[in-house]
């Protein structure tokens, strides 16, 4: 979906926006508060961890998991080939030196197996997840077919698991770095928390540009030209640092206002259909740690993702009082 023009897109994501539903995405994340409590109450007696592992990753990758109807017991699977589709570039994920096209699409093609399957048996006996809605749309009569369904899928477990959790572990890095914005987050959560998660994406920049090709010539305000069919780029990462539109730009800022990041894309037809989510997840988590582990924070420099699209973090260990220890006041 992310790489067609209208109308093709528009038909598609009318299809998968009447069922990917403010009302279907609130049942499944009535369960988001649940989940990061598990996740938290987890490590909340060891004092360390690593971060991404063991925190940021897992609650998107449940959320979406839960949302698609995949089993609990296909997590690993899920999260594995989704590591290897967006670290392809990285020598850790790709199968072997250079063969990062080949990485990606073996992992893809996984996956949608994995779907495929998961869609027949929701057809043939639906049930309430966004698979069985997706199976079944008919919105004038159009209906997604196999290979739509699968690829939408694909798109769906990455840019819903990889892009989150590299905001979660972002913010906990900017907010071990900059601990007068963290006190004042604790200060008052619920007030704070709006503008503490649009500063995150929009320094933390989890993808960091969309690739276009024009369809007419065009000039920029500034007088740069274009020609049709030329190929370019859009660099959140550099415009979401733009001292023209950001006031010190390089300072992080849970404040900052108004705070008009393109994290989430510009607005258009392809913004971001998991924003509210990817909110709520990042609020969640944090609201969650800062209740149960108020003192977290990072405890060494992130091991970074090898990429030029995801500004990702693979491992970052932190650090924090056991809720043991600081509720027996030892
Ligand atoms: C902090 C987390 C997230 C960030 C930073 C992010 C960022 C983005 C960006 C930059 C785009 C491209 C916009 C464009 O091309 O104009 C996009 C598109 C998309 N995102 Fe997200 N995203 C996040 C979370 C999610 C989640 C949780 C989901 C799903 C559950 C999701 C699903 C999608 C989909 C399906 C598209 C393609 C939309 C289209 O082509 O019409 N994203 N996202």
């Amino acid at each position: 979906m992310i790489e067609m023009d209208d109308p093709r897109h528009a038909r598609h994501r009318r299809i998968v926006s009447r069922a990917f539903t403010p009302r279907m995405i609130q049942r499944f994340t009535d369960d988001v508060e649940l989940t990061a409590a598990g996740i938290v109450d987890a490590v909340a007696d060891r004092g360390s961890c690593d971060f991404v592992a063991e925190i940021a990753a897992r609650l998107p990758l449940k959320i979406i998991c839960d949302l698609m109807g995949i089993d609990d017991k296909d997590q690993g699977f899920v999260f594995e080939r989704t590591n290897r589709i967006l670290g392809a570039e990285d020598p850790e994920y790709a199968a072997e030196p250079g063969a990062s096209g080949a990485t990606m699409l073996h992992a893809a093609n996984e996956l949608a197996a994995l779907v495929q399957e998961l869609a027949r048996s929701r057809a043939a006996r639906p049930t309430d997840d966004l698979t069985s809605a997706l199976v079944n749309a008919n919105i004038d009569g159009e209906k997604l077919t196999w290979q739509e369904l699968a690829s939408f899928f694909v798109l769906l477990v990455i840019a819903g698991n990889e892009t989150t959790r590299n905001a979660i572990s972002h913010g906990l890095k900017l907010l071990t770095e900059h601990p007068d914005q963290k006190a004042l987050w604790q200060s008052d959560f619920e007030r704070y928390a709006p503008g503490a998660v649009e500063e995150i994406v929009r320094v933390a920049s989890p993808v960091i540009y969309m690739r276009r090709s024009l369809t007419q010539d065009y000039e920029t305000a500034a007088g740069q030209r274009f020609k049709e069919h030329d190929k370019v780029v859009m660099v959140y990462w550099s415009a979401n640092r733009d001292e023209t539109v950001f006031d010190d730009p390089h300072r992080f800022d849970i404040t900052r206002d108004p705070n008009p990041h393109v994290g989430f894309g510009a607005a258009g037809p392809h913004f971001c259909l998991g924003a509210h989510l990817a909110r709520r997840e990042i609020t969640v988590m944090f609201r969650e740690l800062f209740r149960k582990l108020p003192d977290i924070r990072a405890a060494g420099e992130p091991d970074r993702l090898q990429s030029n699209f995801i500004n990702g973090i693979k491992r970052l260990p932190c650090e924090f009082t056991p809720t043991s220890t600081r509720t027996t006041g030892s």
